[in-house]
């Protein structure tokens, strides 16, 4: 429309007077479809049919994000942040429907400094896990930091909704060890953890950075973790007896120290017990033995080596190196998969004929898999309103679904309805009222935002916004209204504005 082609005229003449033309990317420009691409992690929002961003701006310092903010403000255009571009949904690069936006991709702004003496270090949105891990490892053998799997998640999102891995039981979420900040709210102001006010800065730590502005960097605190971890990986087949075993894992696997992280991933056949413990194979042995016979673990299994090392051996397979946590690309075999997830939380154990019944149904053609990690420990000892995050006293444990099909070959369409069907069969033996979703593994079938006025509704908001926020919700609409109350910075599922005196 002509209104939207004059406010693209107005942005781009406005960030001109502000940030090197050679970081700004129209539609036209031969590298704005790689870049685009570059980061796309979910290959379903990379069609012909897909609503893409006007503009692609790749900020190389802050007062280039205050800019497009203020520029995209003052010309009507509005922003999508994207830091590692791994969104289930793509809503860091892609709209549900048409609507003009630019995307502020920051892969540029990603240092890390680590403080080894003090056990902290600065890490910028950009930075993927990855680096954030290599650089801890790099500074110090006896410190890491407790945050996702898969190298290359970006800092920006991952933090913004949480953030859990390996490390889960012994120290948390990534959020709980965030100590500052740096944000670009919507009207272009640098903030800190102090400036921004304690609702905001509570908002961020797994709120929904993006209905609150841009993230520019984190402070966190580093934790400690012993010069050697022990690592295991044990597959256990239906005819093994998987469905007992998994049973038995829901009640064992939340009350284990600490120190021991045993998930499952359950795909086809086969449960794969996958574990990090915080010690030596001779500490491991015995605890294996007797808290949890019936995975039948002996000293075989143990693969003992450093923290860091730990990290690239789960996630990327025994083959792969420290040095494959810097890698940022996503590998083509990985974009040539589109897939479905959403997720659930279990706080009681499921009954053992049900396990029975998951199993078939795994095992059928175009079946997804599950993933379980446990529970308990230092995730659930914070209280439920401490951060955004309410997942925590009484969680046996998180279950995620994912369905992947080939983009060659496939529209993914019964993949999907695999997922949703069995979602549905699901909802008798998971969380209920709300039915609990985590934030990081988002779902646009939980619910969209509703726009009424031009400002997206609380009302509607609540069906999607209290499955990831439970009691939380409401608050993080406050913290919205305080910072944003004319709702720049939105999206199908950011948080709406609520003013305080409602
Ligand atoms: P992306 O850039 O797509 O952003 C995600 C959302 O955050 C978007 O809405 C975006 O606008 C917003 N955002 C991004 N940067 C921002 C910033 N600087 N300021 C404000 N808003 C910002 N999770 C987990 O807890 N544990 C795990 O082990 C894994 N493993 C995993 C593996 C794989 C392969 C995938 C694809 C995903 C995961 N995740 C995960 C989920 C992951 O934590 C989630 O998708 C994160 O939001 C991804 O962050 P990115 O920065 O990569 O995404």
């Amino acid at each position: 429309s002509s209104q939207a082609s004059s406010s693209s005229d107005g942005f781009l003449k406005c960030l001109s007077a502000s940030i090197p033309s050679q970081l700004v990317f129209t539609q036209s420009s031969p590298s704005f479809t790689p870049l685009l691409k570059s980061s796309i992690r979910n290959p379903k929002f990379f069609t012909p049919s897909t609503v893409r961003p006007l503009y692609i701006v790749t900020p190389t310092n802050a007062s280039h994000v205050q800019a497009a903010v203020v520029c995209g403000r003052r010309s009507g255009m509005r922003i999508r942040v994207r830091s590692g571009g791994h969104d289930y949904e793509g809503l860091s690069y892609r709209a549900v429907r048409p609507e003009p936006f630019a995307v502020l991709d920051l892969s540029n702004l990603r240092a890390v400094r680590v403080d080894p003496q003090a056990a902290t270090a600065w890490v910028d949105s950009g930075a993927t896990l990855g680096e954030l891990y290599y650089a801890v490892g790099k500074a110090s053998g006896v410190l890491g930091f407790p945050a996702g799997l898969c190298p290359t998640v970006g800092v920006g999102g991952h933090f913004s909704g949480g953030g859990f891995g390996m490390l889960l039981r012994k120290y948390g979420l990534a959020v709980d060890h965030v100590v500052d900040a740096v944000l670009v709210d919507a009207r272009g102001r640098l903030l800190n953890k102090n400036t921004m006010g304690s609702d905001v800065f509570w908002a961020i730590r797994g709120g929904s950075g993006e209905s609150f502005g841009v993230v520019l960097s984190w402070q966190v605190r580093l934790v400690p973790v012993p010069p050697k971890v022990t690592v295991f990986n044990l597959p256990v087949t239906a005819s093994q007896g998987a469905v007992d075993v998994v049973a038995r894992w829901q009640q064992v696997a939340p009350a284990l120290p600490d120190d021991l992280m045993i998930r499952v991933v359950v795909q086809q056949k086969t449960a794969n017990f996958q574990s990090l413990f915080l010690g030596t194979c001779d500490a491991l042995l015995p605890l294996m033995s007797s808290r949890f016979p019936e995975l039948k673990f002996n000293r075989t299994y143990c693969k003992e080596m450093t923290w860091i090392q730990s990290v690239p051996y789960i996630y990327l397979g025994s083959g792969s190196t420290v040095e494959d946590l810097l890698n940022r690309t996503t590998a083509a075999s990985v974009f040539s998969s589109g897939y479905k997830a959403t997720s659930d939380y279990v706080r009681k154990a499921i009954p053992r004929d049900v396990w029975t019944n998951i199993f078939t149904q795994l095992a059928q053609p175009n079946a997804g898999l599950m993933i379980l990690d446990p529970y308990g420990g230092q995730i659930a000892a914070v209280p439920e309103a401490a951060t955004p995050y309410p997942h925590r006293a009484g969680v046996l444990y998180n279950i995620q679904y994912m369905n992947f099909w080939p983009m060659a070959t496939a529209d993914g369409s019964v993949q999907t309805k695999w997922i949703r069907d069995f979602y549905a069969f699901m909802a008798p033996y998971v969380s209920s009222n709300p039915r609990e979703a985590y934030f990081n593994y988002r779902d646009l079938d939980l619910g969209e935002n509703v726009v009424v006025g031009n400002v997206s509704s609380y009302q509607a908001g609540m069906v999607w916004g209290q499955k990831y926020f439970k009691g939380n919700y409401q608050r993080l609409a406050m913290a919205k209204g305080e910072i944003d109350p004319d709702d720049y910075f939105r999206n199908e599922q950011s948080i709406p504005p609520l003013a305080k005196s409602k």
